[in-house]
C-alpha cells in the first residue's frame, strides 16, 4: 500500500516537471512516506529525518516533505514543526492530491501543512510513476472499518471506501495493455468490497477483471481476511487460471480468546475451516499470514495456541510480529506482556516458521514450475528472479532482457523461502 502511495507521490511530481533520483545530496524534493503500524516503524522515520538536518541546513532551498499515516495521528505535525522544523511540507493520508498546490504555496510562505480528515475520494485519480514492472499495483478501496484493538490503520485511514468496479477494471485493463504482466489489487481489507456500493463484491470484481481482460497474465490481491473470505470468492479465484492460488490471510493468535481480545470476529475453528475450503478448492494454494505475539493478555497456553496453528496449517510464509501499543487504540490501555517474553515468544515462533519454511521450499525440488521474471537477483551475477503463482522466490541463470517474462523452471535446490532452478523449455 505504502510502496504504492510513493508511487503516485511520485507521479504527482513527475507531473510538476521533476526527475527521480537516488541522491538525497541532488534532490530538490525529498518525500518521507511514513508509517505507524509499529512504534519501530515510526522510531525509523524519526531517526531518517533526523539524518538529513545537515544537508538541509547547507542547502535551504532543499524542500522537505512528510506525508503519510504518521502525520494523520494526534500531535505529529506539532512533533514535527518542533523537532524537524527544516520540514516544509506535511500532508496527511488523503491530501496527497495537495502535493502540487503544495510546492507552489512554498514559493510565498514557509510550510504547507494539510491533514484533513482520512476522507480521500474513492474516485479521485492521480498520476502514477510506476517502479515494480512487471508488477502493477491497483487500489480497490482505501480505508478500513474493522477496528482490531491493537490496530491504528482505521484512525489514521478512515472508513472503507470502493473504487468503482469500471474505475477498478478500466485501471487493470490500461495496465496489461501497457505491457504489465501482474496486477496486485490493494486494500485493507478486499473481502469487504463494495459493501459501501449497491451489488457489487470482491469476488464480482475479480469474476469481472478477469472476463473482460484476455491473454495471460497474474492477478493478485492483498489483503483478506478471515471473517469476510466466502466461499464464492474461494470459488472464483479457483475457476478462472489468470487468478493466482496464493491468499495472504491474516490470522493474528491461534487463542480464540486473544482474537476476540483482538475483535477479529472469527475463531480459531473458523480460520482452520477456511484453510481447509481454499486447500480443498486449490490443492496446491500458496497461504501466508501475519501473526502477532506478546498482545495483552496472552497466556502462555494462548501462544502455544499460535504455536500449534502455525504448525497445523503450515504457511508457506509468514510475516511475525511483537505486538507495539499504539496511541488512543483499545490494547493500548490494556495491562502489557513483560518485553522479555514478547521477545522469547517471538524467536519461538520465528524458528518454527523458519522450518515449516524450508520443509516447504525442499518439496519444489525437482518440480518445474512457471516463474514470472521480475529483477535481476543482485546477489547472484548473471542471475534474475521471480516468484512462481504460489509466491515462492525463484532465482535462474539469465539476463534482464528476461524481466517481464513467464518462464518454466526446473527447481535444482532451496535455501530458506528462496528456490533455485534452470529455465527449461
Ligand atoms: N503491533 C504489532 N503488529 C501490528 N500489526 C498491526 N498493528 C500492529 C501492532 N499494533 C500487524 C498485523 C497486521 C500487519 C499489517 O501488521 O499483524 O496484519
Ligand atoms: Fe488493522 Fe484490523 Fe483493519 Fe487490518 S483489518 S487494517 S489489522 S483494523
Amino acid at each position: 500500500m505504502n510502496v504504492h502511495e510513493s508511487e503516485k507521490i511520485a507521479g504527482i511530481l513527475e507531473d510538476a516537471g521533476y526527475r527521480f533520483t537516488d541522491s538525497d545530496k541532488d534532490a530538490n524534493v525529498i518525500v518521507f512516506n511514513t508509517c505507524c503500524i509499529r512504534d519501530n516503524a515510526e522510531e525509523r522515520i524519526y531517526g531518517n529525518i533526523g539524518a538529513i538536518k545537515k544537508l538541509c541546513l547547507a542547502d535551504k532551498s532543499k524542500i522537505i516533505a512528510v506525508v503519510g499515516c504518521m502525520t494523520q495521528q494526534k500531535g505529529a505535525a506539532e512533533k514535527l514543526r518542533k523537532t524537524f522544523p527544516y520540514v516544509d511540507i506535511v500532508l496527511g493520508t488523503s491530501n496527497l492530491d495537495e502535493f502540487k498546490t503544495a510546492l507552489t504555496a512554498l514559493k510565498k510562505q514557509k510550510k504547507y501543512v494539510s491533514i484533513k480528515g482520512a476522507t480521500m475520494d474513492a474516485g479521485k485519480d492521480l498520476p502514477v510513476y510506476r517502479t515494480s514492472y512487471p508488477n502493477a499495483w491497483v487500489n480497490i478501496m482505501y480505508g478500513c472499518n474493522n477496528f482490531c484493538t491493537y490496530c491504528i490503520v482505521p484512525y489514521v485511514r478512515g472508513r472503507e471506501r470502493s473504487r468503482s468496479p469500471e474505475a477498478v477494471v478500466s485501471d487493470c485493463k490500461n495496465l496489461i495493455e501497457q505491457g504489465y504482466k501482474e496486477i496486485t489489487l490493494l486494500g485493507q481489507n478486499v473481502d469487504s468490497y463494495g459493501s459501501d456500493l449497491q451489488g457489487v463484491t470482491f469476488a464480482d470484481l475479480l469474476e469481472k477483471i478477469v472476463t473482460t481482460i484476455d491473454g495471460k497474465y497474474r492477478l493478485r490481491f492483498m489483503t483478506s481476511h478471515p471473517k469476510d473470505l466466502n466461499d464464492r470468492t474461494i470459488e472464483v479465484i479457483a475457476k478462472y487460471p489468470n487468478i493466482c492460488n496464493n491468499v495472504h490471510l491474516p490470522v493474528q493468535s491461534g487463542s480464540t480468546k486473544v482474537l476476540q481480545e483482538m475483535n477479529r470476529k472469527y475463531t480459531r475453528e473458523d480460520y482452520l475451516e477456511i484453510i481447509s475450503k481454499l486447500r480443498k478448492a486449490m490443492p496446491d494454494v500458496g497461504i501466508t499470514t501475519d501473526v502477532m505475539v506478546g498482545f495483552p493478555t496472552e497466556t502462555e497456553k494462548d501462544y502455544q495456541d499460535t504455536l500449534s496453528l502455525v504448525k497445523e496449517v503450515r504457511f508457506s510464509n509468514a510475516f511475525t510480529f511483537v505486538y507495539s501499543p499504539r496511541k488512543g487504540t483499545p490494547a493500548a490501555e490494556m495491562v502489557q506482556i513483560d518485553e522479555k517474553i514478547q521477545k522469547e515468544r517471538v524467536m519461538g515462533l520465528v524458528a518454527l516458521q523458519n522450518s515449516i519454511t524450508k520443509e516447504i521450499s525442499d518439496t519444489y525440488t525437482d518440480k518445474v514450475k512457471e516463474v514470472l521474471i521480475e529483477d535481476v537477483n543482485p546477489k547472484y551475477e548473471g542471475t534474475v528472479c521471480g516468484r512462481t503463482e504460489c509466491g515462492r522466490l525463484v532465482t535462474v541463470k539469465g539476463d534482464p532482457s528476461l524481466i517481464g517474462s513467464f518462464v518454466n523452471v526446473l527447481i535444482t535446490r532451496s535455501q530458506s523461502a528462496s528456490l533455485f532452478g534452470n529455465i527449461v523449455e
